[in-house]
């Protein structure tokens, strides 16, 4: 596999979108110590300081749309399962893609889709895992939304360490999916859940706002929500808000 290591980039999403328009081989890794314009999910900015892990893989994959947001699941599940290697405890993956540490946000995963004539080409997974951060590393915007290890555990880890192990974990899952044992991938969400079970309010763009209970997710990963007059929705993309 290929890896690419820079000092600073815009966004190593940006960077890989790039790349993979001029023809990159299946699984190539895009790191980079600091990143100066980063997204994250909705448009919103992602602080990306030294201290960081930030990364995007390129995938090839041929898979229909229906299968993209279990890779966002599943990548999810490769960052839990790293924290849990570095000896972490509680921790949680929260709908879709934000991994938790005592229900506080450590990572953010932002899957992006590169398609032509409406068949996927390739897919940008962007990984934002916030080790050796301090809370005033963070803009006044994500302050209070999220955290680090470091502030977690009060100890600091290794990035290289963390890139790697992530990336055995990433291969592994990817294994499966290739395989097709999505009730596997999404058996190892469910085990770490922090949505399934809890009152959301669902905001999804162009439409309203909805309260529901959270019942589980569905094979493709949708999340089910109950709502108060009994239907269910699924949920495959927008915000959800934890209100219990
Ligand atoms: C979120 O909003 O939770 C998703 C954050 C995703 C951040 C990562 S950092 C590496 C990659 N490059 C980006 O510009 N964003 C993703």
């Amino acid at each position: 596999k290929e890896i690419y290591i820079f000092k600073e980039v815009m966004s190593t999403n940006t960077v890989a979108k790039f790349f993979a328009e001029n023809k990159v081989s299946d699984g190539t890794v895009i790191i980079s110590e600091k990143q100066t314009n980063a997204k994250g999910r909705s448009g919103k900015p992602w602080d990306s300081p030294l201290g960081g892990v930030w990364l995007s893989i390129i995938l090839n994959p041929r898979i229909d749309y229906s299968k993209l947001p279990m890779i966002t699941l599943a990548t999810g599940v490769a960052v839990a399962k790293t924290l849990e290697r570095l000896g972490i405890e509680d921790v949680e993956i929260k709908w879709p893609n934000d991994v938790l540490i005592n229900g506080e946000k450590v990572s953010g995963i932002l899957t992006e889709a590169i398609a032509k004539f409406n068949t996927i080409e390739s897919i940008i997974v962007g990984v934002g895992l916030d080790v050796n951060l301090d809370l005033s590393d963070f803009s006044d915007d994500l302050q209070g939304k999220i955290t680090s290890l470091k502030v977690i555990t009060g100890k600091e880890f290794d990035e290289n360490d963390i890139i790697r192990t992530f990336l055995e974990e990433f291969e592994k899952i990817c294994k499966l999916f290739i395989d097709g044992e999505y009730e596997n991938v999404l058996n190892q969400w469910r085990k770490r859940s922090y949505t399934i079970g809890k009152i959301v309010e669902v905001r999804k763009p162009y439409n309203k706002t909805y309260d529901g209970y959270v019942t589980g997710i569905n094979k493709e990963g949708a999340l089910i929500v109950e709502k108060i007059d009994g239907t269910l929705e699924k949920v495959v993309s927008g915000e959800c808000i934890i209100k219990n």
